[in-house]
């Protein structure tokens, strides 16, 4: 096993144990790669300020370069240090805090969920991007347009794409930002949220290219990272029948399951100036894989933290980040899993007829579902 095979493996917590026996921060000669595997380690490396979200010689993916996914992708926040982080930040993330946890319900019960294995797909992928188009003030109809919009865009963001589908991903930008375009456009129209948004992108007197490219991110960011958690919650319930026998309240169960088998198993940063962090000197332009799933499983950090515990006391988590890049939307996006799951629970209210594999990437954990008498 290696630290990014470790993201799709059926067990990789024992390697990732290993790891941190060997020291927090140490270097991998095959991956070229510094694999921060600590909870003390992953913090530092994430609160540096010479650690950053991309290399400095290739601000947006060459395998992008020149289309419109890559005019998207390097005004994301996600993507960016200084001002181009700061600044969509300030705007975004005191809005997405006033969201309604009743709305978001109402939002998921509107749809309807398919029993089987396909009703799951598109419960964990579609459903949570249409939430997300919803709250910005889409209609319905448009939400499904968005959601499948951004299935393709989020191709742009992973190096296991293929030519055509990073075609697809810039002609989904292109649509993504028009759709966009013509809903600012429309003021009467906006939701709560959009226009909170944009009375405070105003403010920060950001360009509309940034502000359309932000709320892109807002889909993008939710789309893998949550049908993750929704999946990883069925995994657990299926692979522990004690949960089953004797289900906890799903906001207990998925808290856990975000700590114990996060959807997003490691992140990146490159180093920009030489620095030291925690006693080990690294040089400008070194790779550091942030090993975040690995740092929740840090006896340092969580007291027993290889058993399942869904009524866990001071449960601690890196799953989100942390730092100043650390995610702005894990309220919403643990509101959106439990109401999914509720539903998704309530039409397959046996789930041993699914069998699962965990989809190609190098960081995300995210399964997908089959039906066993499929296969
Ligand atoms: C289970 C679901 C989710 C997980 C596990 C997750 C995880 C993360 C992580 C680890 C980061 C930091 C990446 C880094 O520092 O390298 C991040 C950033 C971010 N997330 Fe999430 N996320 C989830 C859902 C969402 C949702 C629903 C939204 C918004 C609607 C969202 C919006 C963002 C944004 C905008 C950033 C970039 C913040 C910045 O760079 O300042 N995420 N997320």
């Amino acid at each position: 096993m290696d630290p990014i095979i470790a993201a799709t493996h059926a067990d990789p917590y024992p390697f990732y144990a290993r790891l941190r026996a060997e020291g927090g921060l140490t270097f991998d000669h095959g991956l070229n790669l510094w694999l921060a595997s600590t909870a003390r380690v992953v913090r530092a490396v994430l609160a540096h300020p010479d650690c950053h979200v991309r290399p400095a010689h290739e601000p947006v993916p060459n395998s992008i370069a020149g289309g419109m996914a890559a005019k998207v992708f390097g005004q994301l926040m996600r993507m960016n240090e200084g001002e181009r982080q700061r600044c969509p930040r300030s705007a975004i993330e005191p809005e997405l805090s006033t969201i309604d946890s009743r709305e978001v319900q109402a939002l998921v019960g509107a749809r309807l969920i398919m029993p089987g294995a396909d009703g799951l797909q598109a419960a964990m992928f579609r459903g949570p991007a249409c939430v997300v188009a919803s709250l910005l003030g889409f209609t319905p109809a448009q939400g499904r347009i968005i959601s499948e919009l951004t299935a393709d865009f989020v191709a742009c963001l992973s190096p296991l794409s293929t030519p055509a589908q990073l075609d697809t991903a810039h002609a989904a930008a292109e649509q993504l930002s028009s759709h966009f375009r013509e809903l600012l456009e429309e003021q009467s129209q906006q939701s709560p949220l959009l226009a909170g948004i944009c009375q405070r992108f105003t403010a920060t007197d950001s360009h509309a290219d940034s502000l359309i490219a932000n709320l892109i991110g807002l889909l993008s960011q939710t789309f893998d990272a949550t049908a993750g958690l929704i999946g990883n919650a069925l995994v657990a319930l299926i692979e522990n029948p004690s949960l089953r026998f004797d289900t906890p309240p799903i906001d207990e169960l998925l808290a856990e399951v975000q700590r114990f088998d996060p959807p997003v198993q490691n992140t990146r940063r490159f180093v920009s100036a030489p620095c030291r962090i925690e006693g080990v000197n690294l040089n400008k332009g070194d790779t550091i894989l942030v090993l975040l799933a690995s740092a929740n499983r840090d006896p340092q950090l969580n007291h027993n933290p290889d058993t399942f515990l869904a009524d866990r006391q001071d449960r601690r988590s890196l799953t989100f980040g942390s730092g100043r890049h650390q995610c702005p939307g894990q309220a919403l996006a643990m509101e959106i899993a439990s109401a999914t799951l509720k539903q998704i629970l309530k039409v397959n209210p046996t789930l041993e007829q699914l069998s699962w594999h965990y989809r190609p990437s190098l960081n995300g954990r995210v399964p997908v579902f089959f039906d066993r008498a499929k296969d």
